[in-house]
C-alpha cells in the first residue's frame, strides 16, 4: 500500500457546532470512493465514512459527506461537535487496490464559553427582529454568513458580510459585523411563517474554490407565530366601530 500526500490543513471549530471541509480533487479521482479515517493510538486509522458512488450524500452518525462529482470536490460535515473530535484526520481516495492518495487534516475542537451556543426566537409575524451571535476570537477575521438548514445536513450558504461594522442588506435581511466586539448581527424586518426554522451563524474560513473550511457557531431557531388575519380583524373592528355610533 503506497500513500501519497497530496495536501494537509489545519482546521478548528468548536463544541456544539458543526463544521463543513471542502476539499478539491483532481477528475481522475471523480469515480473513486472517498473515505475519512481518524487516526487513533498506534497509527491505526479508524474509518468513520465511506461514500457511496451512486449518491452525492452519505451520511453515518454525525458525519456526512457531499460528493459532487460534477464539480470535482467533496464536502465532509461534522454535526454536533465535542472536544473528542480533536485529531488527525484522513481523507483517502483509493486510486487502485494498491494505492491511495490522502489529504491530511488537523481538527481541533475547543470549548469556548465566551458566546451562545444556541438562541431560540419566538416572534410574530409581520414584526422586526434582531439576533446577536457573539464568536470566539479565532474568527474575527473571517467573513460571517448566515444560513438556513434544509436538507439533513446542508445549510446552503445564503448570504455573507465580508467587512467589519458594514451594513450588508439583502432584501429584508441585513448583516452587520462588529469585529472588535465579536459580534455579528442578523436583523429581519416584517417576518413571514416561512422565516421560521433552523438557522445558523456561521464564518467562512480560508473559503476559496478548491479548499477551506465553514465554521457554524451559533444555532438560532425562529419560530414564527401569530396569524396576519387576527391583526386584520382588529383593525376591521376599529373601522366599524366609529361607523355604528354615526
Ligand atoms: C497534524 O498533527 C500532527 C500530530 O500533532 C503533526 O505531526 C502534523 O504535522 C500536523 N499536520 C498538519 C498538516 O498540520
Ligand atoms: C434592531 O437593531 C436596530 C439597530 O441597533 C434598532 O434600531 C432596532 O430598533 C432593533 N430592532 C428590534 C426589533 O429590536
Ligand atoms: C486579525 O487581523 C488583525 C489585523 O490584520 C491581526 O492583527 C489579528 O492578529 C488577526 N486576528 C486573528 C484572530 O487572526
Ligand atoms: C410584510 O410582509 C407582508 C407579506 O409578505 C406584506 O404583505 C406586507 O406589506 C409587509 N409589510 C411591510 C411593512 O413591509
Ligand atoms: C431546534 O429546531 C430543530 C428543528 O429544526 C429541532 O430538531 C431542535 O430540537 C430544536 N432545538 C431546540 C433546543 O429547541
Amino acid at each position: 500500500l503506497s500513500t501519497g500526500s497530496s495536501g494537509s490543513g489545519e482546521v478548528s471549530a468548536y463544541t456544539r457546532g458543526r463544521i463543513n471541509i471542502k476539499c478539491r480533487y483532481d477528475d481522475k479521482y471523480k469515480d473513486k470512493p472517498k473515505s475519512i479515517c481518524k487516526i487513533g493510538t498506534q497509527q491505526l486509522c479508524f474509518p468513520l465514512i465511506t461514500t457511496k458512488l451512486n449518491s452525492e450524500w452519505t451520511h453515518n452518525g454525525r458525519f456526512s459527506v457531499y460528493d459532487k462529482r460534477s464539480e470535482g470536490f467533496f464536502n465532509v460535515f461534522i454535526r454536533e461537535l465535542i472536544m473528542e473530535d480533536t485529531g488527525t484526520y484522513l481523507f483517502t481516495v483509493a486510486v487502485s487496490d494498491e494505492i491511495e492518495t490522502s489529504t491530511v487534516v488537523n481538527l481541533t475542537v475547543t470549548e469556548d464559553l465566551f458566546y451562545k451556543k444556541f438562541i431560540s426566537k419566538t416572534v410574530q409575524v409581520g414584526e422586526d427582529l434582531n439576533i446577536s451571535c457573539k464568536y470566539p476570537e479565532s474568527l474575527r477575521n473571517y467573513s460571517k454568513f448566515l444560513c438556513k438548514r434544509h436538507a439533513a445536513v446542508a445549510c446552503p450558504k445564503r448570504m455573507s458580510v465580508t467587512e467589519s461594522r458594514k451594513n450588508v442588506n439583502v432584501g429584508k435581511f441585513s448583516l452587520y459585523d462588529d469585529r472588535t466586539e465579536q459580534i455579528f448581527t442578523v436583523s429581519i424586518r416584517n417576518v413571514t411563517k416561512t422565516d421560521s426554522g433552523e438557522l445558523w451563524c456561521g464564518a467562512g474560513a480560508a473559503w476559496k474554490s478548491d479548499h477551506g473550511y465553514k465554521v457554524y457557531f451559533t444555532q438560532i431557531n425562529l419560530t414564527v407565530t401569530g396569524e396576519f388575519v387576527e391583526t386584520w380583524r382588529h383593525t376591521a373592528l376599529t373601522i366599524v366601530t366609529p361607523l355604528c355610533e354615526a
